[in-house]
């Protein structure tokens, strides 16, 4: 596994890379993404072998600006533009239908693309340097915990990388929103860090959320997001148990998360992951508050916690 600061001569290397069909372990600040050309079908299919990812789930297309998501898209609905002037760069993901040039592949044969233009640094000039968009999924194998650090990227999968590009950690820490903008509602797929009361406030309209029969995300599986040790919610938890809490740690195996939730967002996948190598025989966690602005976090609890 190698990591890399993001100097000037790594990211050429990288972006070589990419060219190249290699893949590259991208930061962003939502969390590091398994980054490969998506255009080329080739190099997007290494991805799904690396992670052991089915072929149906579809992935995010990243770009450096709104025009080439406009040039990829074959069509921007006034609503989507609204969302990405105001959200770009950002932790929003906007679903469109798809011009030709994306291979099926990329988007899982969805006559649909997905499009983000992430706010970090080293991903807009990695993306810039390799003068193509960027297919990234993010860089776990399938079912596991996203990294949010370079560190914390699985060696088995950054070793079938060319280099993982050390953006510092993931000042978000969970997925981004997916917003599928084809028709109208509407609707958000995914929670994330853009919410839906700020979208529905820019927009100025109610917008639907949760899956539909006709309306959905492929690779939204139910268990998700895991950890190797089983995850538990508790109301609290007891003096005698390891997990994530909000008050002051009761014993060396607990973690306290701040009672916000962007903050707790940005330190939850770093505390699973810390947990997980402790090897306990469960992770206990609190229940955050059960408002609307805890969404994106009570979605990847309740998905890292489920069952298969
Ligand atoms: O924050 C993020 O979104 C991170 C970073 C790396 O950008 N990426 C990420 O990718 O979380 P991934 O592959 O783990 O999740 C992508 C989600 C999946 O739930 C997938 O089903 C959905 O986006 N998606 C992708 N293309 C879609 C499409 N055309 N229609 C509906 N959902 C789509
Ligand atoms: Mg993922």
């Amino acid at each position: 596994m190698r990591i890399e600061a993001p100097t000037d001569s790594a990211i050429r290397e990288a972006a070589q890379a990419i060219r190249d069909g290699k893949l590259v372990v991208m930061p962003t600040e939502t969390v590091y993404g398994l980054a490969a050309d998506a255009m080329n079908a080739l190099a997007v299919q290494k991805i799904f072998d690396a992670k052991g990812r089915p072929s149906d789930n579809p992935l995010i297309v990243h770009v450096a600006s709104i025009e080439q998501a406009e040039c990829i898209a074959s069509k921007t609905p006034e609503s989507a533009r609204r969302l990405m002037r105001a959200f770009w760069p950002g932790p929003l993901t906007i679903v469109l239908p798809k011009g030709n040039q994306v291979p099926d592949r990329t988007t899982a044969g969805l006559d649909t693309v997905a499009l983000r233009m992430p706010n970090h640094e080293v991903a807009i000039r990695l993306i810039l340097e390799s003068g193509t968009a960027i297919a990234a999924p993010s860089a776990n194998l399938f079912m596991g915990l996203s990294p949010t650090r370079a560190e914390n990227v699985d060696p088995i999968l950054a070793d079938q990388a060319v280099m993982v590009l050390d953006g510092g950690p993931c000042l978000i820490g969970l997925e981004s929103t997916v917003v599928d903008c084809c028709d109208s509602p509407i609707r958000i797929l995914r929670p994330g860090g853009v919410s839906k009361v700020e979208i529905e406030a820019l927009l100025g309209e109610p917008v639907e959320a949760g899956q539909s029969s006709e309306r959905r995300s492929p690779g939204m599986y139910r268990r998700h997001y895991a950890t190797r040790t089983p995850i538990q919610i508790v109301d609290r938890l007891s003096f005698d148990q390891g997990g994530v809490g909000f008050n002051q740690p009761a014993n060396q195996l607990q973690i306290a998360l701040p009672n916000d939730p962007v903050a707790y967002g940005f330190g939850l996948y770093d505390a699973l992951f810390q947990l997980d190598s402790w090897h306990l025989v469960t992770i206990f966690v609190e229940a955050p508050p059960q408002t609307p602005d805890w969404d994106a976090v009570w979605d990847r609890l309740r998905k890292a916690s489920s069952e298969i």
